[in-house]
């Protein structure tokens, strides 16, 4: 089995804001380095800078505009991310929707600074959609799942397994992550087994009492 890509997302969590954001990151490198994996982390876009300035690890923004420079007040835009020492950005994660136009905009506009792009989707169909944009990842994450606990690979594998075949018919050069309830090591090779190369999880990590133990688990099987 290949090694897997773990992001945690921050969201707007109390405990992954701010000074707390560079403990969980801290964390995530150290479980990470141990582990012999990678872990990237997605803070709030005020906190990229705090957290890749302080630790040695993958910082996703959680959104970006299709914007260039110009007249957009309150956007965000690749290049400022970029220079704050993100290494690529979620879009269209489904507490963040946009339309296809914009994610297609922001998947172009990521891609011209050298971002990783991670589509974030909620079903197959929308997978295949984000798979004709060209990202690196899609991360599709049924939103009755998010934040419960119940692992998509044991709710509902069939959206991951359908995910995968649906990106390697429209775009194979596309890796599918999947996400949502994932947090024990069971969850994460589980998600795997059904083709996905890595999980996008938050809950499970950042609300845990023991953020360092929870990622230890959730790579203890590997
Ligand atoms: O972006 C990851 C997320 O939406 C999944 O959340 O709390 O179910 O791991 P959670």
């Amino acid at each position: 089995m290949d090694s897997p890509l773990i992001v945690v997302n921050f969201k707007t969590y109390a405990q992954g804001t701010g000074e707390a954001a560079v403990g969980i990151a801290t964390a995530c490198r150290d479980v990470a380095e141990e582990a012999g994996v990678t872990i990237g982390v997605a803070p709030q876009l005020c906190d990229i800078y705090r957290v890749s300035s302080q630790v040695d690890v993958p910082v996703y923004a959680q959104h970006v505009d299709g914007v260039s420079p110009g007249s957009n007040t309150g956007h965000v835009m690749a290049s400022c991310v970029q220079q704050a020492g993100a290494v690529g950005s979620l879009i269209n994660h489904s507490e963040r929707r946009l339309n296809l136009a914009d994610i297609e905009a922001s998947v172009r506009a990521a891609r011209a600074e050298g971002l990783t792009t991670i589509v974030c989707t909620n079903n197959i169909p929308t997978t295949a959609a984000a798979a004709a944009l060209d990202p690196e990842y899609v991360a599709v994450e049924p939103p009755e799942l998010i934040g419960t606990g119940v692992p998509v690979s044991q709710a509902d594998p069939d959206v991951v397994r359908g995910s995968v075949e649906a990106v390697k018919k429209i775009n194979p050069d596309v890796q599918v992550l999947c996400g949502a309830g994932i947090s024990r090591g069971e969850d994460l090779i589980a998600a795997m087994e059904l083709g996905s190369v890595g999980v996008l999880l938050a809950s499970g990590i950042v609300k845990a009492e023991d953020p360092r133990s929870a990622l230890e688990d959730l790579v203890s099987q590997l």
